[in-house]
Protein backbone atom coordinates (compact mmCIF):
# COMPACT_ATOMS: atom_id res chain seq x y z
CA UNK A 1 0.00 0.00 0.00
CA UNK A 2 1.20 3.50 -0.56
CA UNK A 3 -0.08 4.90 2.31
CA UNK A 4 0.17 3.06 5.83
CA UNK A 5 -3.13 4.10 7.81
CA UNK A 6 -0.84 5.94 9.59
CA UNK A 7 -0.05 8.37 7.51
CA UNK A 8 0.90 11.83 8.56
CA UNK A 9 -0.66 14.95 6.56
CA UNK A 10 -0.71 18.35 7.04
CA UNK A 11 -4.33 20.46 6.83
CA UNK A 12 -4.06 23.67 4.93
CA UNK A 13 -6.69 26.63 5.11
CA UNK A 14 -8.15 24.08 7.04
CA UNK A 15 -11.54 25.89 8.18
CA UNK A 16 -13.12 23.53 10.95
CA UNK A 17 -11.10 20.42 9.39
CA UNK A 18 -13.45 19.13 6.47
CA UNK A 19 -10.07 17.18 5.21
CA UNK A 20 -9.32 16.24 8.38
CA UNK A 21 -12.42 14.55 9.04
CA UNK A 22 -12.50 12.68 6.06
CA UNK A 23 -8.68 11.23 6.60
CA UNK A 24 -9.68 10.15 9.93
CA UNK A 25 -12.78 8.29 8.52
CA UNK A 26 -10.24 6.97 5.86
CA UNK A 27 -7.84 5.96 8.26
CA UNK A 28 -10.14 5.20 11.10
CA UNK A 29 -8.56 7.50 13.15
CA UNK A 30 -4.84 6.57 12.65
CA UNK A 31 -3.94 9.24 10.21
CA UNK A 32 -1.95 12.11 11.98
CA UNK A 33 -2.38 15.89 11.26
CA UNK A 34 1.14 17.23 11.57
CA UNK A 35 0.19 20.54 10.88
CA UNK A 36 -3.16 22.66 10.54
CA UNK A 37 -3.45 26.27 9.47
CA UNK A 38 -6.90 28.64 9.58
CA UNK A 39 -6.81 32.45 9.88
CA UNK A 40 -10.27 33.04 11.12
CA UNK A 41 -10.07 33.01 14.68
CA UNK A 42 -13.45 31.20 15.05
CA UNK A 43 -12.94 28.48 12.67
CA UNK A 44 -10.07 27.92 14.19
CA UNK A 45 -10.92 27.76 18.00
CA UNK A 46 -13.75 24.93 17.07
CA UNK A 47 -10.92 23.10 14.79
CA UNK A 48 -8.65 23.48 18.13
CA UNK A 49 -12.00 22.19 20.53
CA UNK A 50 -12.76 19.22 18.20
CA UNK A 51 -9.29 17.85 17.30
CA UNK A 52 -7.29 19.24 20.24
CA UNK A 53 -4.55 20.45 18.43
CA UNK A 54 -3.13 23.72 18.10
CA UNK A 55 -3.53 25.81 14.84
CA UNK A 56 -1.29 27.56 13.05
CA UNK A 57 -2.68 31.01 11.87
CA UNK A 58 -1.72 33.40 8.61
CA UNK A 59 -0.64 30.31 6.38
CA UNK A 60 2.00 33.16 4.94
CA UNK A 61 3.63 33.73 8.45
CA UNK A 62 4.75 29.99 8.49
CA UNK A 63 8.37 29.19 8.77
CA UNK A 64 8.81 25.90 6.87
CA UNK A 65 11.21 25.06 9.91
CA UNK A 66 8.22 25.06 11.74
CA UNK A 67 6.98 21.67 10.49
CA UNK A 68 9.31 19.61 12.33
CA UNK A 69 8.28 16.36 10.51
CA UNK A 70 8.13 14.93 6.74
CA UNK A 71 4.47 14.44 5.49
CA UNK A 72 2.48 12.47 3.08
CA UNK A 73 -0.06 14.23 1.87
CA UNK A 74 -0.78 17.43 1.75
CA UNK A 75 -4.98 18.65 2.15
CA UNK A 76 -6.12 22.48 1.19
CA UNK A 77 -9.48 23.89 0.36
CA UNK A 78 -7.47 27.52 -0.76
CA UNK A 79 -9.23 30.51 -1.31
CA UNK A 80 -9.84 31.43 -5.28
CA UNK A 81 -7.85 34.06 -6.45
CA UNK A 82 -6.80 34.80 -9.95
CA UNK A 83 -3.53 34.53 -11.61
CA UNK A 84 -1.61 36.93 -13.53
CA UNK A 85 -2.41 36.92 -17.24
CA UNK A 86 1.28 38.58 -17.59
CA UNK A 87 2.80 35.80 -15.95
CA UNK A 88 0.96 33.04 -18.48
CA UNK A 89 1.98 34.50 -21.48
CA UNK A 90 5.69 34.63 -20.63
CA UNK A 91 5.46 31.55 -20.56
CA UNK A 92 5.19 30.31 -16.99
CA UNK A 93 2.30 29.92 -14.45
CA UNK A 94 2.91 32.65 -12.08
CA UNK A 95 1.29 32.20 -8.91
CA UNK A 96 2.97 34.07 -7.25
CA UNK A 97 1.13 36.56 -4.83
CA UNK A 98 -1.89 34.10 -4.35
CA UNK A 99 -2.72 32.02 -1.44
CA UNK A 100 -1.91 28.88 -3.60
CA UNK A 101 1.71 29.54 -3.91
CA UNK A 102 1.82 28.46 -0.29
CA UNK A 103 0.38 25.43 -0.31
CA UNK A 104 3.38 24.95 -3.51
CA UNK A 105 5.96 26.50 -0.77
CA UNK A 106 5.28 24.49 1.97
CA UNK A 107 5.31 21.11 0.04
CA UNK A 108 8.36 21.46 -2.02
CA UNK A 109 11.30 19.95 -0.58
CA UNK A 110 15.00 19.76 -1.80
CA UNK A 111 15.16 16.44 -1.50
CA UNK A 112 12.05 14.63 -3.66
CA UNK A 113 11.69 12.04 -1.43
CA UNK A 114 10.88 13.88 1.22
CA UNK A 115 8.23 15.93 -0.07
CA UNK A 116 4.59 14.58 0.35
CA UNK A 117 3.22 12.02 -2.05
CA UNK A 118 -0.16 12.89 -2.37
CA UNK A 119 -2.04 15.97 -2.94
CA UNK A 120 -5.57 16.34 -2.87
CA UNK A 121 -7.04 20.37 -3.11
CA UNK A 122 -10.46 21.50 -3.54
CA UNK A 123 -11.90 24.49 -4.64
CA UNK A 124 -15.14 25.67 -6.11
CA UNK A 125 -16.59 24.09 -9.56
CA UNK A 126 -15.71 27.84 -11.66
CA UNK A 127 -11.85 26.58 -11.08
CA UNK A 128 -11.76 25.06 -14.58
CA UNK A 129 -13.31 27.48 -16.31
CA UNK A 130 -12.04 30.22 -14.64
CA UNK A 131 -10.47 33.12 -16.67
CA UNK A 132 -10.74 30.89 -19.73
CA UNK A 133 -8.79 27.73 -18.02
CA UNK A 134 -5.63 30.27 -17.39
CA UNK A 135 -6.59 29.45 -13.47
CA UNK A 136 -6.15 25.46 -13.71
CA UNK A 137 -3.72 25.73 -16.05
CA UNK A 138 -1.39 27.84 -13.77
CA UNK A 139 -2.50 25.58 -11.21
CA UNK A 140 -1.82 22.34 -12.76
CA UNK A 141 1.87 23.48 -14.07
CA UNK A 142 3.12 25.04 -10.26
CA UNK A 143 2.26 22.26 -9.19
CA UNK A 144 3.90 19.81 -12.40
CA UNK A 145 7.14 22.17 -11.43
CA UNK A 146 7.75 20.96 -8.52
CA UNK A 147 7.58 17.25 -9.57
CA UNK A 148 3.71 16.57 -9.14
CA UNK A 149 2.11 14.19 -11.92
CA UNK A 150 -1.41 15.89 -11.80
CA UNK A 151 -4.79 15.09 -12.53
CA UNK A 152 -5.78 16.57 -16.13
CA UNK A 153 -9.00 18.20 -15.44
CA UNK A 154 -10.22 18.12 -11.71
CA UNK A 155 -12.91 16.00 -10.47
CA UNK A 156 -16.65 17.80 -10.39
CA UNK A 157 -17.96 16.20 -7.92
CA UNK A 158 -21.05 16.90 -5.23
CA UNK A 159 -22.64 15.65 -2.29
CA UNK A 160 -25.57 14.12 -4.18
CA UNK A 161 -23.81 11.71 -6.02
CA UNK A 162 -23.10 9.98 -2.85
CA UNK A 163 -27.13 9.84 -1.85
CA UNK A 164 -26.61 13.33 0.59
CA UNK A 165 -29.14 15.67 -0.14
CA UNK A 166 -27.17 18.60 -0.83
CA UNK A 167 -26.61 20.01 -4.08
CA UNK A 168 -22.63 21.22 -3.75
CA UNK A 169 -20.95 20.62 -6.93
CA UNK A 170 -17.11 21.24 -6.73
CA UNK A 171 -13.60 20.56 -8.20
CA UNK A 172 -11.43 18.16 -6.71
CA UNK A 173 -7.64 18.20 -7.72
CA UNK A 174 -5.37 14.91 -7.16
CA UNK A 175 -2.12 14.82 -7.60
CA UNK A 176 1.03 12.27 -6.73
CA UNK A 177 4.85 12.71 -7.10
CA UNK A 178 5.59 11.59 -10.36
CA UNK A 179 8.54 9.08 -8.88
CA UNK A 180 5.54 7.22 -7.68
CA UNK A 181 3.25 6.97 -10.44
CA UNK A 182 3.54 9.19 -13.86
CA UNK A 183 0.83 7.65 -15.67
CA UNK A 184 -2.80 9.39 -15.96
CA UNK A 185 -5.10 9.48 -13.10
CA UNK A 186 -8.70 8.11 -14.12
CA UNK A 187 -10.55 7.88 -11.74
CA UNK A 188 -14.20 5.60 -11.96
CA UNK A 189 -16.33 7.38 -9.27
CA UNK A 190 -19.82 6.12 -8.52
CA UNK A 191 -22.38 8.34 -8.87
CA UNK A 192 -25.76 8.22 -7.61
CA UNK A 193 -28.78 9.10 -10.09
CA UNK A 194 -30.42 12.83 -9.71
CA UNK A 195 -33.00 13.35 -8.11
CA UNK A 196 -33.00 10.01 -5.96
CA UNK A 197 -32.33 11.54 -2.67
CA UNK A 198 -35.09 13.57 -0.32
CA UNK A 199 -33.96 16.95 2.19
CA UNK A 200 -36.22 14.47 5.00
CA UNK A 201 -33.53 12.13 5.19
CA UNK A 202 -31.15 14.69 7.30
CA UNK A 203 -34.01 16.74 9.00
CA UNK A 204 -35.28 15.95 12.39
CA UNK A 205 -39.08 15.60 11.94
CA UNK A 206 -39.68 15.93 15.82
CA UNK A 207 -37.40 18.61 17.37
CA UNK A 208 -37.91 19.66 20.57
CA UNK A 209 -40.32 22.85 21.29
CA UNK A 210 -37.23 24.72 22.98
CA UNK A 211 -35.37 24.18 19.48
CA UNK A 212 -37.65 24.38 17.39
CA UNK A 213 -38.48 28.03 18.68
CA UNK A 214 -34.73 29.46 17.53
CA UNK A 215 -35.61 28.46 13.93
CA UNK A 216 -39.02 28.70 12.98
CA UNK A 217 -39.35 31.03 10.41
CA UNK A 218 -40.92 35.20 11.60
CA UNK A 219 -44.33 36.25 11.08
CA UNK A 220 -43.56 38.21 8.52
CA UNK A 221 -41.71 35.48 6.53
CA UNK A 222 -44.69 33.10 7.29
CA UNK A 223 -47.29 35.97 5.83
CA UNK A 224 -45.13 36.40 2.89
CA UNK A 225 -45.21 32.92 1.94
CA UNK A 226 -48.86 32.06 2.92
CA UNK A 227 -49.23 35.28 0.31
CA UNK A 228 -47.09 33.60 -2.44
CA UNK A 229 -48.81 29.99 -1.40
CA UNK A 230 -52.41 31.52 -2.47
CA UNK A 231 -50.95 32.97 -5.41
CA UNK A 232 -49.06 29.26 -6.34
CA UNK A 233 -52.73 27.98 -6.12
CA UNK A 234 -54.56 30.94 -8.38
CA UNK A 235 -52.66 31.06 -10.88
CA UNK A 236 -51.52 27.69 -13.21
CA UNK A 237 -47.31 28.63 -12.38
CA UNK A 238 -46.27 25.02 -14.06
CA UNK A 239 -45.49 26.48 -17.37
CA UNK A 240 -43.91 30.01 -15.94
CA UNK A 241 -40.27 29.50 -15.96
CA UNK A 242 -39.20 33.17 -14.94
CA UNK A 243 -38.91 35.37 -11.84
CA UNK A 244 -42.30 36.46 -10.74
CA UNK A 245 -41.67 40.27 -9.88
CA UNK A 246 -45.11 41.72 -8.11
CA UNK A 247 -43.74 45.04 -8.73
CA UNK A 248 -44.50 44.93 -12.34
CA UNK A 249 -48.05 44.05 -12.27
CA UNK A 250 -49.82 47.19 -13.70
CA UNK A 251 -46.46 49.06 -14.38
CA UNK A 252 -46.27 50.57 -17.70
CA UNK A 253 -43.05 52.79 -17.39
CA UNK A 254 -40.72 52.85 -19.67
CA UNK A 255 -37.54 49.98 -19.55
CA UNK A 256 -36.33 50.36 -23.14
CA UNK A 257 -33.20 51.35 -21.57
CA UNK A 258 -32.93 48.31 -19.18
CA UNK A 259 -30.40 45.51 -20.52
CA UNK A 260 -32.76 42.83 -22.85
CA UNK A 261 -32.97 40.42 -20.42
CA UNK A 262 -34.65 42.30 -17.70
CA UNK A 263 -37.24 44.03 -20.32
CA UNK A 264 -37.95 40.31 -21.18
CA UNK A 265 -38.86 39.58 -17.84
CA UNK A 266 -40.63 42.39 -17.15
CA UNK A 267 -42.30 42.11 -19.99
CA UNK A 268 -43.48 38.62 -19.21
CA UNK A 269 -44.80 39.96 -15.63
CA UNK A 270 -47.04 42.24 -17.04
CA UNK A 271 -48.57 40.37 -19.17
CA UNK A 272 -49.38 37.39 -16.64
CA UNK A 273 -50.49 40.00 -14.88
CA UNK A 274 -52.71 41.14 -18.05
CA UNK A 275 -53.92 37.94 -18.38
CA UNK A 276 -54.83 37.33 -14.57
CA UNK A 277 -55.94 40.26 -13.67
CA UNK A 278 -59.21 39.83 -11.44
CA UNK A 279 -56.99 37.67 -9.29
CA UNK A 280 -53.85 39.60 -9.22
CA UNK A 281 -55.48 42.83 -8.22
CA UNK A 282 -57.48 41.10 -5.46
CA UNK A 283 -54.26 38.95 -4.42
CA UNK A 284 -52.03 42.00 -3.85
CA UNK A 285 -54.63 43.94 -1.78
CA UNK A 286 -55.60 40.92 0.57
CA UNK A 287 -51.74 40.34 0.91
CA UNK A 288 -51.19 43.60 1.13
CA UNK A 289 -47.72 42.75 -1.05
CA UNK A 290 -47.04 46.55 -2.11
CA UNK A 291 -45.98 46.89 1.44
CA UNK A 292 -43.86 43.96 2.27
CA UNK A 293 -40.52 44.35 1.92
CA UNK A 294 -38.76 44.57 -1.60
CA UNK A 295 -37.19 40.69 -1.52
CA UNK A 296 -40.85 39.14 -0.27
CA UNK A 297 -42.14 41.00 -3.41
CA UNK A 298 -40.24 38.90 -5.89
CA UNK A 299 -40.85 34.52 -6.23
CA UNK A 300 -38.75 32.08 -8.11
CA UNK A 301 -41.03 29.07 -8.43
CA UNK A 302 -38.03 26.27 -9.62
CA UNK A 303 -40.48 23.02 -8.92
CA UNK A 304 -42.03 22.72 -12.67
CA UNK A 305 -44.76 20.82 -11.38
CA UNK A 306 -43.56 18.22 -8.82
CA UNK A 307 -45.03 19.92 -6.19
CA UNK A 308 -48.14 22.42 -5.57
CA UNK A 309 -47.98 24.16 -2.34
CA UNK A 310 -45.45 26.16 -1.17
CA UNK A 311 -45.00 24.58 1.70
CA UNK A 312 -44.03 21.39 0.35
CA UNK A 313 -40.77 22.73 -0.80
CA UNK A 314 -37.60 23.75 0.53
CA UNK A 315 -37.55 27.66 0.50
CA UNK A 316 -34.99 30.31 0.55
CA UNK A 317 -35.21 34.48 1.22
CA UNK A 318 -32.77 35.15 -1.02
CA UNK A 319 -31.98 39.19 -1.88
CA UNK A 320 -32.88 38.64 -5.48
CA UNK A 321 -36.26 37.15 -3.66
CA UNK A 322 -38.17 34.00 -2.33
CA UNK A 323 -37.09 30.98 -4.03
CA UNK A 324 -38.87 27.43 -4.00
CA UNK A 325 -37.41 24.26 -5.11
CA UNK A 326 -38.39 20.77 -4.55
CA UNK A 327 -37.15 18.88 -1.58
CA UNK A 328 -34.98 16.59 -2.96
CA UNK A 329 -32.17 18.17 -1.57
CA UNK A 330 -30.94 21.29 -0.01
CA UNK A 331 -29.54 24.03 -2.12
CA UNK A 332 -25.33 24.71 -1.66
CA UNK A 333 -25.13 25.36 2.37
CA UNK A 334 -23.60 29.20 2.35
CA UNK A 335 -24.28 31.23 5.13
CA UNK A 336 -26.74 32.67 7.70
CA UNK A 337 -28.68 34.60 5.33
CA UNK A 338 -29.41 32.14 2.97
CA UNK A 339 -30.26 28.90 5.17
CA UNK A 340 -32.66 26.84 3.38
CA UNK A 341 -36.13 26.36 5.21
CA UNK A 342 -38.22 23.31 5.04
CA UNK A 343 -41.39 24.56 4.08
CA UNK A 344 -43.46 21.50 6.26
CA UNK A 345 -41.73 22.95 9.47
CA UNK A 346 -42.22 26.21 8.71
CA UNK A 347 -38.38 26.33 10.06
CA UNK A 348 -34.72 26.78 8.82
CA UNK A 349 -32.86 23.40 8.72
CA UNK A 350 -30.79 23.04 11.91
CA UNK A 351 -27.00 23.38 12.99
CA UNK A 352 -27.31 19.98 13.55
CA UNK A 353 -28.79 19.52 9.81
CA UNK A 354 -26.31 21.31 8.58
CA UNK A 355 -23.57 19.61 9.88
CA UNK A 356 -25.62 16.14 8.30
CA UNK A 357 -26.02 17.86 4.95
CA UNK A 358 -21.84 18.55 5.17
CA UNK A 359 -21.03 14.91 6.60
CA UNK A 360 -19.63 16.19 9.76
CA UNK A 361 -19.24 13.41 12.31
CA UNK A 362 -21.97 13.30 14.92
CA UNK A 363 -19.74 14.42 17.67
CA UNK A 364 -19.08 17.68 16.16
CA UNK A 365 -19.56 20.43 18.27
CA UNK A 366 -20.89 23.77 17.60
CA UNK A 367 -22.49 24.54 20.98
CA UNK A 368 -19.65 27.06 21.72
CA UNK A 369 -20.47 29.04 18.48
CA UNK A 370 -23.07 31.27 18.00
CA UNK A 371 -25.58 29.96 15.14
CA UNK A 372 -24.07 32.71 12.67
CA UNK A 373 -20.79 31.32 13.31
CA UNK A 374 -21.55 27.70 12.98
CA UNK A 375 -23.79 27.93 9.58
CA UNK A 376 -21.26 30.47 8.15
CA UNK A 377 -18.33 27.84 9.28
CA UNK A 378 -20.43 24.66 7.34
CA UNK A 379 -21.28 26.94 4.51
CA UNK A 380 -17.38 27.57 4.09
CA UNK A 381 -16.59 23.31 5.09
CA UNK A 382 -15.94 20.58 2.19
CA UNK A 383 -18.20 18.07 2.26
CA UNK A 384 -16.54 15.35 4.52
CA UNK A 385 -17.85 12.29 2.68
CA UNK A 386 -16.99 13.56 -0.86
CA UNK A 387 -13.70 14.16 0.18
CA UNK A 388 -12.99 10.53 2.07
CA UNK A 389 -14.54 9.19 -1.30
CA UNK A 390 -12.73 10.69 -3.83
CA UNK A 391 -9.40 10.00 -1.50
CA UNK A 392 -10.14 6.59 -0.93
CA UNK A 393 -10.91 6.38 -5.19
CA UNK A 394 -7.43 7.86 -5.42
CA UNK A 395 -5.46 5.58 -3.04
CA UNK A 396 -7.61 2.20 -4.52
CA UNK A 397 -6.24 3.45 -8.29
CA UNK A 398 -3.01 4.21 -6.89
CA UNK A 399 -2.36 0.88 -5.09
CA UNK A 400 -3.75 -1.07 -8.00
CA UNK A 401 -1.93 0.89 -11.03
CA UNK A 402 1.44 1.78 -8.91
CA UNK A 403 2.64 -1.55 -9.01
CA UNK A 404 1.75 -1.80 -12.63
CA UNK A 405 3.84 1.11 -13.53
C1 LIG B 1 -12.90 27.39 1.43
S1 LIG B 1 -12.38 27.55 3.07
C2 LIG B 1 -11.80 25.96 3.44
C3 LIG B 1 -12.63 25.26 4.49
C4 LIG B 1 -12.15 23.93 4.94
N1 LIG B 1 -11.76 23.07 3.85
C5 LIG B 1 -13.18 23.23 5.84
O1 LIG B 1 -13.45 22.07 5.65
O2 LIG B 1 -13.73 23.87 6.72
C6 LIG B 1 -10.91 28.48 2.92
C7 LIG B 1 -10.31 28.87 4.25
O3 LIG B 1 -9.06 29.51 4.05
C8 LIG B 1 -8.87 30.40 5.11
N2 LIG B 1 -7.81 31.35 4.79
C9 LIG B 1 -7.85 32.42 3.96
N3 LIG B 1 -6.67 33.05 3.95
C10 LIG B 1 -5.84 32.37 4.76
C11 LIG B 1 -4.49 32.55 5.18
N4 LIG B 1 -3.75 33.57 4.72
N5 LIG B 1 -3.96 31.67 6.04
C12 LIG B 1 -4.69 30.64 6.52
N6 LIG B 1 -5.97 30.43 6.17
C13 LIG B 1 -6.57 31.28 5.31
C14 LIG B 1 -10.25 31.04 5.26
O4 LIG B 1 -10.42 31.64 6.53
C15 LIG B 1 -11.17 29.84 5.04
O5 LIG B 1 -11.57 29.23 6.25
Amino acid sequence: MLLDKNFKFIDLFAGIGGFHCAMDKYSSGKAKCIMASEINPDAKKTYENHFKMNVLGDITKIEKSEIKETFDVVCGGFPCQTFSKAGMQKGFGDPRGTLFKEIIRLAENEDLSKQPKIMILENVRNLITHDNGVTWNTIKKALEDINYNVIDTPIVVGPKDFNIPQLRERAIILAVRKDIYSGEIKLDIERKKNNCTSIYDIVDADLPEEEYKNYRITEKEEEALDAWNAFVKGINLTVIGFPIWSDEFGDERDISDLPEWKQDFILKNRKLYKDNKRFIDQWLKKHKIRSMIPTYRKFEWQVANKIHDVYDGIIQFRPSGIRVKQPTESPTLVAMVHVPVIGKYRRRITINEARKLQSFPENYDFTGETKFNAYKQLGNAVNVEVIYQVFKKFMDFLDKNVKEN
